[in-house]
């Protein structure tokens, strides 16, 4: 059982990065050298995916120039001998790997832009992968982990993590009972409910399996949450008819729709980096020694929004 397709919703607007997300789109914002969006899709890829649709909108033309091929840069590159760029930039797409861009024409939430990758998925199983959540997995990407669980249960999948409480107005809250280690089966899912009323603390993060059923429910899903089509609503809907799980993924979850979830990952990613680490580390080493004992404090809860 495999999962060929892969859907990544890009046409929000990205308010929270103003100015720098007026006229370019956010999901190609870099953490260090690379966009979000180029992260998200090599997940899909090492996860199995060959055919890329992603749903488009306004100020988002860089995404579709980034994943197509750019022939004066690698002729120039080649005729400079920069060999090691050039495949950097070849490899972007691998031979095999189609992308598909639809647009979505008015900005009707993340369960209508699922909707109109509809006719590119088809009646296939496929994944949802939102960019601005960048996942460091422990040992294997997170897609890669939740595939493992699809190819045992050959069901919906949903990559949850805990929140602090105070912090469930943000996301999709479960209320999940445990059937083995990090996997639950979900028994409801709410969409940014006050954390008085969040069933749990364990909320969705950006990484969806979905059967297409889910495109039939969403057909019939009512604006919810904040005016939006949410696709929450659509699998609240499908937990009616199919069993749905919620899996605790292994690794680091990024906020990059906000600025310190962003700035983290890049200090970290840099700090990963093969041709920065070592600099980059004693730059950060003495930029922390000259700060005073008990002063400025680097908390390690990052909120969301
Ligand atoms: C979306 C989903 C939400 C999910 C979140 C993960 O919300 O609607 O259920 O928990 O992504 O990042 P958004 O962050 O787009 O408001």
């Amino acid at each position: 059982m495999r999962i060929r397709k892969a859907v990544f919703p890009v046409a929000g607007m990205g308010t929270r990065f103003l100015p720098a997300t007026k006229a370019s789109a956010k999901e190609m914002l870099p953490v260090v050298d690379k966009p979000l969006i180029q992260y998200a899709v090599q997940e899909a890829i090492n996860a199995g995916a060959q055919e890329l649709i992603f749903i488009t909108g306004r100020s988002k033309n860089s995404i579709m120039d980034h994943f197509d091929k750019a022939y004066e840069l690698e002729a120039e590159l080649e005729a400079r001998g920069k060999q090691k760029l050039l495949e950097t930039v070849q490899d972007i797409v691998p031979s095999g790997v189609t992308c598909i861009f639809i647009r979505q024409s008015e900005a009707l939430g993340l369960g209508h832009a699922v909707l109109c990758a509809w006719p590119a998925v088809g009646d296939e199983d496929f994944y949802v992968i939102l960019a601005d959540d960048l996942i460091d997995g422990r040992l294997q990407p997170a897609l890669s982990q939740m595939h493992r669980v699809y190819q045992q249960y050959g069901t919906s999948v949903l990559a949850v993590q805990r929140v602090p409480k105070e912090e469930t107005g943000s996301y999709g809250v479960v209320d999940a009972q445990p059937i083995g280690p990090g996997l639950n089966e979900i028994k409801r899912i709410v969409e940014k409910p006050k954390p008085e009323e969040a069933p749990s603390n364990l909320a969705v993060v950006g990484r969806y399996i979905l059967t297409p059923r889910i495109f039939k429910l969403l057909e019939r899903t009512q604006r919810g949450a904040g005016g939006e089509i949410q696709l929450t609503d659509a699998i609240s809907a499908m937990l009616n008819e199919q069993t749905v799980l919620a899996y605790e993924f292994e690794g680091t979850r990024y906020d990059c729709g906000s600025k310190l979830g962003y700035l983290r990952a890049n200090v970290e990613y840099g700090l990963k980096h093969p041709d920065l680490a070592d600099e980059f580390k004693a730059y950060l080493t003495s930029l922390t020694a000259g700060w005073h004992h008990g002063a400025e404090h680097v908390g390690t809860i990052v909120k969301k929004g």
